[in-house]
């Protein structure tokens, strides 16, 4: 569900045409709905009204201090990786007794940052981060809350890029040490237990493997509350897939059926960590066709947004639909939808079905906003693209194009 609609046959944002934001503010740039964000926080909310719990948005997902202000609002906490997101979490409003800190690598000074903030909890990935968080712990005169990531070993039937719950990947601590590891941590100065955690990948578009994974979670909580430990928080990750093209994900009715269903009733809180299913079709990158290129084997749609600005096609070969802006009755044919940069691997979707398109028309790649620009780069010296948020027939810009300055920002020649 989007909020992303034709009005007669020119694309809408809400009630705003697509059109008159490129005529303002140029392209390439990301759009996003805050109706349907705000739309699809609730629908994921509500569908675990009847338990105590926190929605805890994963950052990454994408980024923007507007999104985040926006959750803010609602109510959400935040799933973060990195000192970075902290303090856009935190910039955003976002309480930090509502922020879980997850990942495999977390430095002294991000832990630091963390604890000085007062999180929630920190999600460990091994023994070696459980012991950096007593020595900084100690060191501050003060305890750490913590959780410990379990890799339940589960197939998530996705993408193996973005698969992270089986036992070659590097997260989590295996389900089979878990029990031990809880045991040492709690006998750990400054270290707290809190919580137990699972995430075991993203854009999951079958229930089973969560209920799989939820389980064996369970499992292991009921060891610990057997051994004394008080668990407060149960986090079982985000992952929740949406639709791109002919996926047919779980509604998160469905998903709340399928955890609930796993956990089986309890006192505890539940934590989740949704991020694409709260923004991925909430987002769409608007781009220009530059150039029609026929080849022998192939049309090209050469447009002004590339691999820089989204890499999900050309990273994980992942479907996006692209679709123009000003509908209407054309000739179908199959083209690939490349950017500027310079390499064979830039293109935004191949061998795609779509209307011919002139030079100089406006195209939409669907379902952009998670992994868009929170991935983007300025390789090939391209300046970011801007970001702008629509609710009802207002928009504003929320993030303004880079310009050649901000790509030399804190560079220099060198004097030595
Ligand atoms: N929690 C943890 C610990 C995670 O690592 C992730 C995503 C999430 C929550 C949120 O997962 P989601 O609900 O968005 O599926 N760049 C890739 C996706 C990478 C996901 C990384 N971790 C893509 O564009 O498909």
């Amino acid at each position: 569900m989007h909020y992303f609609n034709y009005q007669g046959n020119e694309l809408y944002c809400e009630d705003v045409p697509v059109e008159r934001i490129a005529a303002e503010v140029g392209t390439p740039f990301y759009l996003y709905s805050a109706s349907t964000i705000v739309r699809h926080y609730n629908v994921f909310t509500e569908a675990f009204a009847d338990v105590d719990h926190l929605v805890c948005y994963s950052v990454k997902a994408n980024s923007n201090l507007a999104v985040l202000k926006m959750l803010a609002d609602l109510g959400a906490g935040a799933d973060i990786v990195s000192g970075g997101e902290l303090f856009r979490a935190l910039r955003a409003g976002i309480s930090p007794d509502k922020i879980v800190f997850s990942g495999v690598g977390k430095r002294d000074e991000e832990i630091r940052f963390a604890l000085e903030s007062g999180i929630l909890m920190f999600n460990v990935e091994s023994t070696s981060e459980l012991s950096a968080l007593s020595r900084i712990a100690k060191d501050m005169g003060s305890t750490a809350p913590v959780a410990l990531r379990v890799n339940p070993d589960v197939d998530p039937e996705t993408h193996p890029y973005i698969s992270t719950g089986m036992k070659e990947n590097k997260f989590g601590i295996p389900v089979t040490e878990a029990l031990s590891i809880y045991l040492q941590a709690a006998k750990m100065d400054h270290i707290q237990v809190v919580g137990a955690d699972c995430h075991i990948g993203s854009q999951l578009t079958s229930s089973a493997p969560f209920g799989e994974a939820v389980t064996k979670l369970m499992e292991l909580v009921s060891d610990l509350d057997r051994e004394g430990m008080e668990i407060k928080y149960i986090d079982v990750g985000g992952g929740l897939g949406i639709i791109y093209g002919e996926e047919a994900p779980p509604l998160p009715s469905d998903y709340a059926d399928t955890i609930l269903d796993a956990v089986g009733g309890t006192d505890k809180t539940l934590i989740f960590e949704p991020g694409r299913v709260i923004v991925g079709n909430a987002g769409i990158l608007v781009t220009r066709v530059i150039y029609n290129k026929k080849t022998a084997e192939k049309n090209f749609i050469i447009v002004d947004a590339a691999m820089n600005d989204l890499i999900r096609p050309s990273l994980y070969d992942a479907y996006q639909e692209v679709r123009p802006v000003f509908r209407t009755e054309r000739e179908e044919i199959v083209a690939d939808v490349v950017g500027p940069v310079c390499e064979s691997t830039d293109y935004l979707a191949r061998d795609h079905s779509m209307p011919a398109v002139e030079e100089g028309e406006l195209l939409a790649v669907m379902s952009s906003g998670a992994y868009g620009f929170s991935m983007s780069s300025q390789y090939n010296s391209r300046p970011r693209a801007a970001e702008i948020m629509v609710r009802d027939k207002r928009f504003e810009v929320v993030r303004n194009r880079e310009t050649f300055d901000d790509l030399v920002k804190g560079e220099r020649v060198f004097n030595g």
